[in-house]
C-alpha cells in the first residue's frame, strides 16, 4: 500500500457533482465553535484491539469529514478497518486516540448517557443486515426510535406511516420483517434510521445483502434521501460502481483515510 499525501487525508478531492469544486482547497481552522460546515469530524482516531500479546493497530490517525447534504463512500478491502471506524463515528465504539465531533461538540469523552442522547437525537444508522425487531411491525420499527426520542405515540405513528409511504411501503404498514423482501427490509430500515431526522446518517453496506438491482435501487434512494434531508452520510460499501454515485469516495490505507478518485 502506497499513502498519498497526508495532508489531504479528509479525502476532499473534487466531486463529479460539484464541477466548481477546486481539486485542492486549503483546509478549513482546525477549530471551529459550532459544527460549521461539518455536522461529523472524524479526527486523528487511534484503534488498537488487544488479544492476549497480540495489538492489533487497526486505526492509526484516521480523519474525515462530511458536509451537510454530502454523502461520502467508504470502500477498501476487508479487514481494513471501515466498520471500526463507522462505529466510532457513530458513538458506538470508543477510540484509543482522536477526538469525533457531532455537530461541533467533541462527543468521545461525554458520559454514556450523554452520548446515548446524542446518538439518538443527531445521528441515524443503516446495517447490511437491517437489525429490525423482528416481532414487530414495519410501522412499530419506524415508531420506536421516535418514542424513545420523546415522541407521542400518535406523532410517531403519523411520522412513520409519511416515511414508509414516501419509502414506497405505504402498503405494508403492518407487515413484520419476516414478512417483507430484503429490499423491502432495508428500506424500512433506512426509514427508522431517518425517523428522527438525523444530521448525521451512517451506514455499513447496507446494499451488501441484496441482489444487485434492488441493491442499486435501495442506494439510490439513500443518495437521494441524503441530499433532500441535508444529511452528512457516511457509508460502507464493497460495490465501486454504486459508490460512484456518491459525492466523493475514500478508502483507508495503513489505518489512515485517503481520497479515491472517483473515476477509478
Ligand atoms: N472486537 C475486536 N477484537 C479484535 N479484533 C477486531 C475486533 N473487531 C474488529 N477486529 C479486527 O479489526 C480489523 C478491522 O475490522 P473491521 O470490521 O473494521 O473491518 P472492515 O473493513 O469493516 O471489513 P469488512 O469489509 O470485511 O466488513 C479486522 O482485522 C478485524 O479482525
Ligand atoms: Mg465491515
Amino acid at each position: 500500500m502506497n499513502p498519498k499525501t497526508k495532508n489531504n487525508a479528509s479525502g476532499r478531492t473534487s466531486t463529479r457533482k460539484k464541477k466548481t469544486t477546486p481539486p485542492t482547497r486549503v483546509q478549513p481552522p482546525a477549530k471551529r465553535a459550532s459544527g460549521g460546515r461539518f455536522p461529523l469530524k472524524v479526527e486523528s482516531i487511534r484503534k488498537i484491539f488487544r488479544q492476549g500479546d497480540a495489538e492489533l493497530h487497526v486505526l492509526e490517525g484516521a480523519s474525515l469529514e462530511v458536509q451537510r447534504g454530502e454523502i461520502v463512500a467508504l470502500v477498501g478491502e476487508s479487514g481494513c478497518g471501515k466498520s471500526t471506524l463507522l462505529q466510532i463515528a457513530g458513538l458506538l465504539d470508543t477510540p484509543d486516540g482522536g477526538e469525533v465531533r457531532i455537530l461541533g461538540e467533541a462527543a468521545t469523552k461525554l458520559p454514556d448517557r450523554e452520548r446515548t442522547k446524542l446518538r439518538r437525537e443527531k445521528l441515524g444508522f443503516i446495517y447490511q443486515f437491517h437489525h429490525l425487531l423482528p416481532d414487530f411491525s414495519a410501522l412499530e420499527n419506524v415508531m420506536l426510535p421516535q418514542i424513545l426520542a420523546g415522541k407521542s405515540r400518535r406523532e410517531a405513528r403519523n411520522h412513520g406511516e409519511k416515511l414508509l409511504a414516501k419509502l414506497g411501503l405505504g402498503d405494508r404498514l403492518q407487515h413484520r420483517p419476516g414478512q417483507l423482501s430484503g429490499g423491502e427490509q432495508q428500506r424500512v430500515a433506512i426509514a427508522r434510521a431517518l425517523a428522527n431526522q438525523p444530521a448525521i446518517l451512517l451506514a455499513d453496506e447496507p446494499t451488501g445483502n441484496l441482489d444487485p438491482g434492488t441493491a442499486a435501487s435501495v442506494f439510490a434512494m439513500l443518495v437521494e434521501l441524503s441530499a433532500e434531508h441535508g444529511m452528512a452520510t457516511l457509508v460502507v460499501t464493497h460495490n465501486r460502481e454504486l459508490a460512484r454515485a456518491t459525492d466523493r469516495m475514500i478508502t483507508l490505507e495503513e489505518g489512515k483515510v485517503m481520497p479515491l478518485d472517483s473515476s477509478r
